[in-house]
Formats: C-alpha cells, structure tokens, sequence
C-alpha cells in the first residue's frame, strides 16, 4: 500500500496520529501510546507547543540542566543548558566551580552587526550601475522606514548599503550588502523584511531609470536573505591565571599543565580533524545554552563553524598561550543572539531559563554563551590531556548503560557504588547486572 498522502496537514492532530500509527508501524496502538505519553496534560501547554510548527505530533523532550557557580565578570550565575549528552553539565559545573576561585569568566563584546543581502544580476556596465546606486542608496533607505521605526527607536537598524560587484565570481552578479543592528533581538524577521522590501524598491526605480531604459538594461533580483555568517557579530571569552593557581592534579605543576594544554590547542589550531573534534567540545555548550534560551542553534553552528574556518583552514576557536606567568585560555565566537521576539516569550521553559539568567540582554547572552563554550572547551582539554576523556564520560554514561539493561533500582544503586571504583564499560556493566541479578 502506497504511503503517499495528499493534504496531511489539514488533518487534526488526532487523524494524523491515526494515519502515521497506522501506516508505518506493526503494532499501531503502541505507537500510539507512545506519542500521548510526550504530550503535556496541560491542553493550553500543548497547544503552544503543537503552534510552533507544522504537523506536530507530540513534543521531543531533552533534559533542561542547571550549571551553577559560574562567576562572569564578577556576577553569579546559574546556567541552562538543554542536552542529552552525559557529561556535559557536569563538565559545565566543574569547570564554573575551577574557575570561579581563580577570578571567574571575563567577556568583552566585539561586536553585534549583522549582515544581509540581495543577490543580483545586471548586465550593463558596472559604472552605470555604480552611478544609479549612488542616486538611489538614501531611497532604498528610506522605503524600509515604517519596517524600520520600532527598531530605530530602540537605536537599531539598517547601518550601510554598499554595493559589491561579483562579477569575477559569476557572470554579471553583484550585491547590495547591508548591516543591521537589531538590538535584542536576533532580527532574521527583521533583516529579511528590510531586504525584501528594498528588494523591490531597487528593481522598480530600476525599471523607470533612463539610463537603463535607453540600453535595454534591468536588474533582475535572485535572492533576499540574511546571512548567517556574523563576524562582525562577535564576543570573546577568557579565564586567565598565574601558573602557580593551575595545578589540576598532584601528578602535575601549573607549568607542565600549561604546556600541554597549549600544545594540545596548537595542534588543534593546525590540524583539522582535530580541530572539528574540538569545536564541537566548544559547541557542546553553546548549543545547551542556545536550545535552553529559545535560540536558533542551526544559525550559530553555520556561523561559527564559517568563523573557524576563515583563513581557508578550519580551525580551532579557542587559543591558550602564557603572558608573563599566567597562563590565558580565550575564545571567540560569533553569536547572532535574541532575548526577545521568538520562542523566547512563547516557550515557558526558555521564558524560565531566561528568568534564570537574570534576564540578560542579547550582549549579555552573547557573553554567557560564549562562557559555556569556554568552560566546556576547558573542561575536556583538561580531561583529554589528564585522565582522558573516557572515565569521566563513562561514569556519567553509567545510567544511560543501566537503563539500556533495564536495570532495577536495587541494580542501579549498587552498580553506582560498585562503579565510584571501577572502570565504567559497557560489557563491564553488564557482567555487573548478570551477577548481580
Ligand atoms: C565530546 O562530546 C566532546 C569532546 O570530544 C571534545 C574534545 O575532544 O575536545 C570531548
């Protein structure tokens, strides 16, 4: 039977979940039952959630954890993190706790302009283009004005037009490139808006220019959107201490840790396979932090992973490095960061988690984002360079292996206690759930 179906999403919810159990599983009513366990009883609660989006048919849950004892530029912070990987929060934690006795987290902003841009093709002579554009640049302007006013009062907005000729890349191609400011909020809507609508503007003046006219030219618009590279949209992060505070284990000085933590990120610096393994330890945080606030993690992880590989080698994000006899751990990351519009007053635990976070502006979550990455960064260099990453991350994936053989809670108490001693495997744990039965 074809499992091709026309106008699904005019179905209701319940139909739908009728069909979908009904076609493409063996035993229908579980299926079934599975979907109403994640939905919420609270039918407002749910109905908020099924609006997000299309087709929704139950909520994904990920687990909302809390990183306390993170100090960042001499404020207390408790951080959310939503994710599913063991180890993370509790890497999160540990490394908020290292650094809150050697002065804390430092930030700084670099940076919040964002970028869009219209993508387009003219034919005639780039000096006729150029000089329409220049005659045409404050009316472009200017008919973004109602689209723009709520964010010029907040003292945001389009920054600059320019015009770009590609021209050397593809045929005929050139670009209106344009930076915005949008305050607190990440502005895809915004951005996209704006570029639509001078979008128009510059095709319709084209259309009635004389010069163009008389030659037969036309600008012809292929594409209007943001982009999700923000360089310019930049926060830096950084703990720094005198080597002497460094030490992490007495099988090792504050020196020979420094040495080789900065080694280990020379080579992440230099080597890509490295380096991906290790942004993604970065990401780890900022992605908790970024779900957990009702931000567009796709949009971040583009737009680092661009940012590290913009001398045309991906590399790493972060960089360590001795100053005098402290020893400076940084990172930069360009984050395009929203603490209104979006989820962030629609979804009552990203409404919790900001609560959570004081409130932050799109600066401040800029600034606590980037910690995350740095703490988490710190975190698994630690561990790779000391006792390797595995015990730690066993030990966390101990429940996950428990759970898997259906352990009892009698099981998991004793594999908890019988584990704070050894090595944690998953065919150790299993021997363990057999003889312990
Ligand atoms: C695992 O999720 C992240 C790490 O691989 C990061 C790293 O290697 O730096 C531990």
């Amino acid at each position: 039977m074809s499992k091709k179906i026309e106008g699904f999403s005019k179905l209701s919810k319940a139909e739908k979940i009728n069909w979908i159990t009904q076609m493409h599983f063996e035993d229908a009513p579980k299926a079934k039952e599975i979907l109403s366990t994640y939905n919420h009883n609270d039918e407002k609660v749910q109905k908020r959630h099924d609006e997000f989006i299309e087709n929704s048919i139950a909520n994904f849950y990920l687990p909302l954890g809390v990183a306390p004892n993170f100090v960042i530029n001499g404020k207390e912070y408790t951080i959310p993190m939503a994710i599913e990987e063991s180890s993370v929060v509790a890497a999160a934690c540990k490394s908020a706790k290292f650094w809150a006795s050697r002065g804390g987290f430092k930030t700084q902003i670099l940076g919040t302009q964002k970028i869009g841009q219209i993508h387009f093709l003219f034919d005639g002579k780039t000096e006729l283009l150029q000089s329409f554009f220049k005659q045409k640049k404050q009316l472009l302007i200017d008919s973004t004005s109602s689209l723009t006013s709520n964010m010029r009062q907040r003292g945001g907005g389009i920054l600059e037009i320019e015009l770009k000729d590609k021209s050397d890349l593809i045929e005929d191609y050139y670009q209106l490139h344009l930076s915005f400011e949008t305050v607190d909020s990440m502005g895809a809507n915004f951005i996209n808006s704006c570029l639509e609508q001078i979008a128009k503007t510059f095709q319709s003046l084209a259309a009635d220019h004389d010069n163009f006219l008389k030659e037969q030219l036309s600008i012809e618009v292929i594409m209007s959107i943001l982009s999700n590279y923000v360089p310019q949209c930049l926060v830096q992060a950084e703990v720094r201490c005198p080597l002497g505070k460094l030490e992490v284990s007495s099988e090792m000085s504050g020196i020979q840790f420094a040495q080789k933590f900065i080694r280990s990120l020379e080579i992440a610096q230099k080597e890509p396979y490295r380096a991906v393994t290790h942004n993604k330890g970065i990401m780890n945080g900022v992605d908790a932090v970024v779900i957990a606030t009702g931000n567009d993690f796709r949009a971040v992880e583009a737009g680092v992973h661009a940012y590290a590989a913009r001398e045309g080698v991906y590399s790493s994000l972060s960089h360590a490095f001795l100053e005098g006899d402290e020893f400076v751990f940084q990172l930069k990351l360009p984050l395009s960061l929203g603490t209104v519009g979006g989820l962030t007053q629609l979804h009552p635990l990203v409404k919790w988690s900001m609560e959570l976070l004081g409130n932050p502006n799109a600066k401040n979550l800029m600034e606590i984002v980037a910690v995350a990455g740095l703490a988490q960064n710190f975190a698994a260099v630690r561990s790779l360079i000391t006792s390797g990453i595995q015990k730690g991350h066993m030990k966390m994936h101990l429940l996950n292996i428990l759970n898997q053989h259906q352990a009892t809670v009698d099981q998991k108490e004793k594999a908890l206690e019988f584990f704070k001693t050894h090595t944690v495997t998953f065919s150790a744990v299993s021997d363990f759930i057999k003889s312990n039965p």
